[in-house]
């Protein structure tokens, strides 16, 4: 899929969203960023996971392929973060050396993980802090149990949280889910080689998340 195509599903998912919501384990990410100047979230979608952490970062920068998404954050939340449109793997290499943190949340399984993720670690400053959090691929049997109370545990949080998708929502996710590819267990130690020392955490609600801190 070119970064056309993934901008093009993006405005529309972004149409059809009444209101952002935090992805599942995004509290807890959010609580992993340092206080710190720079911060960066790649991939922001509709804004809301960057103007919480401008609670932290004395600024905040978030971009994303999709240009409706970054209208809807710009309007939104303009006055906590600044947003512009554009492909992080463009944007990194423009800016090297120039974040504290960089955060991304389910942006990084639309790109390659090899390439993108030296790119962050090289538009970070030294000490600097990477978080993602991303989907987990847990297909199996074995993993039957585990799936069935992830799946109570989101539809709870679901009718806890008042989420209702239209029809036309999640008919516009299914078809962007399609044909995607995951991390899973077996190819997340994977992700160490590329960030030797990442800390990376399997979550219950289909996600995993990856911590490195630039030497
Ligand atoms: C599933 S959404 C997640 C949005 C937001 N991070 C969140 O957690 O709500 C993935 C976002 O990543 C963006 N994205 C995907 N590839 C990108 C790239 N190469 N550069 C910038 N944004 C990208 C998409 O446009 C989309 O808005």
């Amino acid at each position: 899929m070119t970064p056309h195509d993934v901008a093009g599903e993006f405005d529309a998912i972004a149409s059809l969203t009444p209101r952002d919501r935090l992805a599942p384990h995004a509290g807890w990410l959010l609580r992993q960023i340092p206080h710190c100047n720079d911060l960066l979230d790649a991939g922001c979608g509709l804004g809301l996971t960057a103007s919480i952490a401008a609670d932290r970062a004395a600024h905040v920068t978030g971009i994303d392929l999709s240009p409706v998404m970054i209208a809807r954050a710009r309007r939104d939340y303009g006055h906590r973060a600044t947003f512009e449109v554009a492909d992080f793997l463009e944007y990194l290499p423009a800016h090297p050396e120039s974040f504290d943190c960089i955060i991304s949340l389910a942006a990084l399984h639309h790109v390659d993980a090899a390439t993108a993720l030296p790119l962050m670690a090289s538009a970070l400053r030294s000490g600097g802090t990477l978080l993602i959090l991303d989907i987990l691929d847990r297909r199996g049997i074995l993993n039957l149990p585990v799936n069935a109370f992830a799946a109570a545990v989101s539809v709870s949080r679901r009718i806890l949280f008042r989420q209702r998708w239209s029809r036309e929502l999640n008919a516009a996710w299914n078809a962007h889910g399609r044909g995607e590819r995951y991390e899973s267990a077996a190819t997340l130690p994977g992700l160490r080689e590329i960030l030797p020392g990442a800390r990376i955490r399997r979550h219950l609600i289909w996600r995993y998340s990856l911590i490195w801190t630039k030497p």
